[in-house]
């Protein structure tokens, strides 16, 4: 998902146009936004943290860009390519690493594991597969 402060800044092109160099497909993507109810539920792991209210407005303060990505390893691969979740830490060639220098605005989520990725497909996508 890239996020909205990437969207904000412009950086959607150059956000997809890495997965796709990479060799990802794009099976499914669509821009909108995410209101506070859908936050809820896609970062239901979070909703305790301290880190959340904010994280929420923020998540839900403009338009963002919701895509499923196909390929070989794709959840660690995609994971791999954002980098540390903390744009100051994250090194240099990811696109955290690259583009921010925030641990909320970091441009982009990308699923954890294969539970998280079927979890949140359904969120953004229902009715696919
Ligand atoms: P998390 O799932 O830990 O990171 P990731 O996106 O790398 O999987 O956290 C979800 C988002 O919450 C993260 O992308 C940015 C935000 N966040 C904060 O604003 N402050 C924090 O201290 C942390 C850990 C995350
Ligand atoms: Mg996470």
């Amino acid at each position: 998902m890239v996020k909205p402060d990437a969207v904000r800044r412009g950086l959607v092109g150059e956000v997809v146009g890495r997965f796709e160099r990479k060799g990802l497909r794009i099976e499914a993507m669509v821009l909108r936004r995410m209101d506070g109810e859908l936050a809820d539920q896609h970062y239901a792991e979070h909703l305790t943290k301290p880190f959340y209210p904010p994280l929420r407005e923020f998540m839900t303060g403009g338009e963002l860009v919701a895509m499923i990505l196909v390929g070989d390893n794709a959840i660690a691969v995609v994971r791999a390519m954002c980098g540390a979740t903390d744009g100051r830490k994250a090194d240099p060639g990811t696109i955290r690493g690259d583009f921010s220098l925030s641990n909320r605005e970091n441009l982009i989520h990308a699923s954890d594991s294969v539970e998280s990725a079927k979890r949140e497909i359904a969120l953004w996508f229902p009715g696919h597969g």
